[in-house]
């Protein structure tokens, strides 16, 4: 399985979203990487009511109060821990995870097997 590096785990802060680009199938797409708590997640970067970025390209996925991720687009509101979207036209769905690991305080996108 091929890895893609992405970033040290120092430098994902709580509440702050670092975006990446990857290529699955031969398509380039974007996900972002998140601490919450002492988990790390990692999503594309597409809302699940229209094949949108969550964001304007400007990183502002986190909800003010970075409790949630958030469309700018429509507002869905999504869970950070499961990507389940809790409110907004794509309720129920959720936002498509991405397997990360981490070595040696490095996080690796496992990007030829997505899950979900
Ligand atoms: S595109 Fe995200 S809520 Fe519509």
């Amino acid at each position: 399985m091929a890895k893609q590096w992405l970033t040290r785990v120092t430098e994902l802060l709580e509440g702050v979203t670092v975006k990446f680009a990857y290529v699955q199938d031969g398509v380039p797409r974007e996900g972002f990487l998140a601490r919450i708590g002492d988990q790390i997640v990692a999503y594309e970067n597409v809302c699940r009511h229209l094949p949108l970025p969550l964001d304007f390209g400007d990183n502002h996925i986190f909800t003010q109060d970075r409790q949630y991720f958030a469309c700018q687009t429509h507002g869905a509101i999504y869970e950070p821990l499961t990507g389940l979207c809790l409110h907004g036209p794509c309720a129920g769905a959720s936002l498509k995870p991405l397997r990360v690991s981490s070595e040696n305080g490095e996080l690796w996108l496992e990007v030829l097997d997505t899950i979900g």
